[in-house]
Parts: C-alpha cells; structure tokens; sequence
C-alpha cells in the first residue's frame, strides 16, 4: 500500500506545506480581531503561552503518529493500538471534522476573493465608510454570489489536491507560502510607515488589561491557537504521513509552530496600524478584514495597491490550509477505502462543496440564516441566536479540535509504549533531551487546559462577563 501513497519531495517541502495548512484566515483574518476583543497585550501573551505549552506539544504528537504509522488517521491509529480500538474513533473525528470545518471556511475563503475582486476592480474608491461596511452586509445576504464564490473556491481547492501530494499540495505550497511571505513584508513595511504604528505595536505587545476577562480570554486564547495550528483533527497526521520515516519530527513541529505565530503577529502589527492611523476602533470582531480594512485602504494614498495585496494574501493562506483539509477526508479514502486519488478528491471535494450551501446561504433570511437564528435562540439566548454557520464554526472550534486535540495526547501519552514514543521522538532530531518535557505536557498540562476550554464552551465561566 506504501506505493501508493505520496511522499513530500524533501523536508523543505514538507515544511511549506504544514505551515501553509496552519497559517490561514485563523491568523490572518481572526488571531487580529480576537486580539482586538480581547484588549490585546495580555491576550497575545497568553496565546503565545498555549502555543508553545499545549499546541507545540500535541503539533510533535500529530506528525510522530503520521510519521510512525505512514498512514492516514484512521489506519494509523489503529497500526498503533489494534483493529477495532476505541482510539480509532479518533479518526472517524478527523475525517467528520475536515467535512465540517472546510464547508464553511471555503465560504470565508469566498468572501476573500470577492474582496480581490471588488479592490482589484476598485469598487471602494469614492464610497463612504457606511457605504463600504454595506458592501460586507450586502455581500453577507448574498446567496448567489456566496454560493458562486464558494464553488469557486471549492474548484480551486479540489484541482490542486487532485494533482496529488507532491505536484499539487507541495508545489503549490512552494509557490504560495513564498508569496504570502513577500506579501506580508510589504504590506508590514508599509504599515511601519503609518503614524498608527507605535500605537498598534504597543496595543499588541503592551501590558494592558481593560477588556482582558481572565477566563474568557485565556481560553479564546486556547481554542485560538487549536485552530490557527490545525491540531486537532489529523490534518498534521495526515501531511506527517507523507514523511520519510527519519525525518526529525521535534524541529519540524518547532519550525512550523514559529512561523504560525510569527505570520499571526505580523498581520496584527499591520492591522492595528492601519486601523490607528485613520481612527477607528480595534474591537471590531469579524469585520475587523473585511470592514475596517477596506475603509482605511479607501483613506490612504497607497491604497488602491495595498488592498489588493492583503486580499490576495488572505486568498493564498485560505487556499493553502483548505487543501489540507480536503487532504484529511480524502486520504481516508484512498487509504482505507483503496480508491483512486481522482475519485476520492472529486467525491470528498463534492460533498463538501454540497454541505457547504448552507453555510453560504447563512446570511440571509431563509432557514439556514435567520431562521435558524430564531431557532437557536433558545440555546444561546435571545439576541444570540446562531445561524448555521455560526454552529458549525463554534462547534468545531469548541468541541471538536479540542476534544480531538486532548484524545490525541492522551493516546500517545497513555497508549504508545514508552519504548516506540521515546525512539520516534528522538530519530533524526539533535534535541532528544526535550522527551520527558514533551510527555509530561502531554500527560498532565495538556489535559487540564484542554478540559478548560470545554468547560467554557460549556458556559461555566460566562459570569466573568
Ligand atoms: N489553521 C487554519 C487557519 O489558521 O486558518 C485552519 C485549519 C486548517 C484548521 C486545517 C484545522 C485544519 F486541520
């Protein structure tokens, strides 16, 4: 079977393509405004806290499984433990989840590139900024255009990953991630220049506490960093799959963890500039791209340029995690089910493309938008209804990364032999001596914020207001 599987072309390759699965719109588009929520400093130290305490860890326990096994979640697990384990409900996880999580991301993915389409087209010059934050609702009701988007990105997502894991997810990463890079250097020396960035950097890295609510903000610091680091749900099983069996898996994890973070804190050091220098306000929640962004392009003379820049950007990270998650449901297949790649992305990438209509039509007023919203209210509140996309987003964030994230470092923790974790964790790497620091994360940190953050999803901590 081992045959018919991909391989990376070289570690580098490997690199580009589990950082491109992590740095996505969770860095780009909603590490900024959960930051700005969350009055900033403290928030960010904190989110660098999880990431290196418990994503870090969980990130090395992903890759040493796919890396170990060769195989996909679900055959990796149970090469590990034994047929019909309970353990391997952990990939059932992974492959629902990828389902779940790509159907309404590639309708963000679609909102992204209708805004290369209206700032390359130059629709914002000479709109007001009500006229402009409109042009979000209106597309926000849309159905047609989110539906048309959505496929669209669905196209693109699936052609790549057809073309298999070295000439499609390698070298589209290789060319992508590069991009982005470039993209955001320019876009953060620009916002270097603007009179906001003292005032940006020091609302990201000063110590102040305002909106900072101790548990609420820990743990959206937490479930932050499950899926700007796509841990959780096999994707980093899946890409270590594709690794040579003595490849260093502890400096690898190191690498891609650091540049995640450092990608989130770069576009919030262009952000908060940007948004300082024209006057508006860093709480803005899911409009802070989308909204604000456009509003402070139309009032800056190298906007016409750098509009198109940062939707491009937000476009190519997008699309770079999404493969991933299309990656995940279609290795099952392939792997478990023997089907030819063609067949497996082209039905996995169709049912996606299908269960995403909901979320594209989450907008309007119809039964996945507003009523739905009327629908849930009773579980979240009266003014707090959620549409469709709304479960699913929360839902997936909140249990299911999480949830798969704790059930991950329990089973190499707990269930992995000593003998097989310690060789695996210290083949191809010069930092052996960092074993036991990883399974006692595993076996006792990891548990205790992971449960933390379930329980807030729960509610229990929402009397911290
Ligand atoms: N890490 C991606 C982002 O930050 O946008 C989202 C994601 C990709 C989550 C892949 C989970 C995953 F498996």
């Amino acid at each position: 079977m081992a045959s018919q599987r991909g391989n990376w072309g070289s570690r580098t390759g490997f690199i580009l393509a589990a950082a491109g699965s992590a740095v996505g719109l969770g860095n780009i588009w909603r590490f900024p405004y959960i930051t700005g929520e969350n009055g900033g400093g403290l928030f960010v130290m904190i989110y660098l806290a999880c990431v290196a305490l418990v994503g870090l860890p969980i990130m090395m326990a992903e890759i040493f499984i796919g890396r170990t096994a060769q195989n996909s979640p679900v055959g990796a697990i149970r090469s590990m433990s034994r047929p019909r384990s309970p353990w391997m409900g952990l990939g059932w996880l992974s492959v629902v989840a990828a389902f779940v999580i790509l159907s309404f991301y590639s309708v963000v993915a679609g909102w992204s590139m209708h805004y290369v389409w209206l700032s390359v087209t130059n629709s914002f010059t000479g709109l007001s900024p009500e006229q402009i934050g409109d042009v979000f609702g209106s597309l926000y009701r849309n159905a047609g255009l989110n539906l048309f988007w959505h496929v669209v990105f669905m196209v693109l997502t699936i052609g790549i990953v057809i073309a298999g894991v070295k000439r499609g997810i390698e070298f589209w990463s290789r060319i992508l991630l590069p991009a982005l890079f470039v993209l955001l250097l320019v876009l953060l020396v620009y916002a270097m220049t603007t009179d906001g960035f003292a005032a940006g950097f020091k609302f990201v890295f000063g110590f102040h506490a305002e909106k900072f609510h101790p548990a609420r903000s820990t743990l959206a610091a937490l479930g932050q960093a499950f899926f700007s680091l796509s841990l959780g749900m096999g994707a980093l099983i899946t890409y270590g799959s594709y690794m040579r069996r003595d490849e260093d898996v502890v400096s690898t994890s190191i690498i891609v963890c650091g540049l995640d973070t450092a990608v989130a804190l770069l576009a919030a050091l262009i952000l908060f500039p940007i948004l300082f220098t024209v006057g508006l306000d860093p709480d803005q929640s899911v409009g802070l791209a989308f909204v604000s962004l456009p509003i402070a392009f139309s009032q800056m003379p190298a906007g016409a340029l750098l509009g198109p820049a940062f939707f491009i950007l937000l476009t190519f990270a997008a699309l770079t995690s999404a493969i991933s998650l299309l990656e995940v449901a279609t290795a099952y297949f392939i792997d478990e089910r023997g089907w030819s790649r063609v067949k497996a992305t082209l039905t996995t990438g169709g049912c996606i493309l299908v269960l995403g209509i909901p979320s594209a039509l989450s907008g309007g007023a119809g039964f996945f938008g507003e009523r739905f919203k009327e629908m849930t209210a009773p579980v979240f509140g009266q003014n707090n209804g959620k549409t469709w996309f709304d479960v699913l987003d929360s839902f997936s964030s909140n249990w299911m990364l999480p949830l798969g994230g704790l059930g991950i470092a329990a089973f190499v923790a707990w269930r992995v032999g000593n003998d097989a974790r310690e060789q695996g964790f210290k083949t191809g790497t010069t930092l052996g001596a960092l074993y036991w620091g990883w399974v006692w994360l595993l076996r006792y940190l990891v548990p205790i914020a992971v449960v933390l953050v379930m329980l807030n999803a729960l509610g229990v901590f929402d009397t911290d207001g």
